[in-house]
């Protein structure tokens, strides 16, 4: 049986690194409520000079590597991000240009902090269906200047970052064993961006005045429709392939809250020890916590052959998803 198969992944986050101190001086805040509420210490905040396409080609550029998968081999490339270098044309345009990707068609997934399990489960089809042998993903966000910071209650979760993997159809039993993704739209008021589309286009003053082109987040309600879908959604791509919660060796969670993680594990029944948790050195990244994270165990070796990964996702749209891969 053909499987998409991850063969490289990669990773890429701004130097600079605002802690939690910096921000009691920038709202009314404290380090003890950040950590507590959240579990963020710190997060990397680009430059101004820096925008996606930067982060994301480098982590792209070392999933290609770590695959040994020449970049004129790749027949797609996606990158799932809400927060592109501008609104056109599509970051991964950029992504694939810096890439050399001349084979490549390539184009943007905008499924908030979901979107790179949306991608996973695109990619995976083309693979399956046979129309690409190589498929990139990115998931990449430049969050912090989308960010209002006046807003303690959103200015003190999002961050900014890229990680990548590069699929590559194998023979086998390894690969990605299924992706479920979730909408409802209903509860779209959720998590937006109202301002800069053509709703409250930006070339209209008071939709600026109105700062109408920040991120606003619905915290509480946020929360608990998001631990309710992730653990929905992460038992039933379980089901769908006949696993419980009990074969799962790692669970990568998206990065929003560690309560949240603690939750749904705990639902799950997935204690910390088999739970990736790193928002606190990078806070909540979007479309690129999953990916960043999973770079991160494959290089400390947390991630061996063989083992059964569980991603699950929620975000803005309401979207929500999960995925399942043996490794
Ligand atoms: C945003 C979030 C951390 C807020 O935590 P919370 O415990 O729900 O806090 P609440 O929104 O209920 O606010 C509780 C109080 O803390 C205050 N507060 C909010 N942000 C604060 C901050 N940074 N510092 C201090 N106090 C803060 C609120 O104003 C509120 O005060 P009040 O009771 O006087 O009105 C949390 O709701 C969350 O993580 N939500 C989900 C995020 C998510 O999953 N997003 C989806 C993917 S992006």
């Amino acid at each position: 049986m053909i499987r998409s198969v991850i063969t490289g992944t990669g990773r890429s986050l701004p130097e600079r690194r605002l802690t939690n101190a910096e921000l009691e001086k920038m709202v009314d805040t404290t380090d003890e409520w950040i950590v507590a509420r959240t579990g963020i210490r710190e997060r990397r905040i680009a430059a101004p000079d820096e925008f996606l396409s930067k982060f994301a080609t480098e982590a792209g550029r070392q999933a290609l590597e770590g695959a040994g998968v020449p970049a004129e081999k790749v027949g797609l490339l996606i990158c799932a991000t809400v927060t592109p270098d501008m609104p056109i044309p599509a970051a991964a345009c950029f992504v694939a240009h810096n890439l050399g990707l001349t084979n490549a068609y390539a184009f943007d997934m905008q499924a908030g902090c979901s979107g790179f399990l949306y991608a996973l489960s695109v990619a995976d089809a083309f693979i399956a269906s046979g129309r690409a042998e190589h498929v990139l993903v990115v998931g990449g966000e430049i969050l912090s200047k989308y960010v209002d910071w006046t807003d303690r209650g959103t200015c003190i979760l999002f961050a900014d970052g890229a990680g990548a993997v590069l699929l590559s159809a194998k023979e086998g039993e390894k690969g990605i064993l299924g992706v479920v993704c979730r909408t409802d739209g209903s509860q779209s008021d959720f998590i937006t961006m109202p301002g800069g589309g053509s709703r409250n286009p930006p070339n209209i003053k008071e939709n600026i005045d109105a700062r109408l082109p920040f991120i606003k987040m619905k915290g509480n309600e946020t929360f608990k429709i998001a631990v309710r879908s992730l653990t929905e959604v992460s038992e039933q791509v379980l089901r769908d392939q006949g696993f419980t919660a009990a074969d799962v060796d790692v669970f990568i969670p998206h990065q929003a809250n560690t309560r949240i993680i603690e939750a749904v594990g705990s639902r799950l029944g997935i204690g910390a020890d088999r739970t990736i948790v790193n928002i606190a050195r990078y806070g909540n990244t979007s479309a690129a916590s999953i990916p960043i994270a999973l770079d991160e165990c494959v290089r400390e070796g947390r991630i061996q052959p063989g083992n059964l990964i569980l991603m699950s996702a929620f975000g803005a749209g309401l979207t929500w998803a999960g995925a399942l891969v043996r490794w």
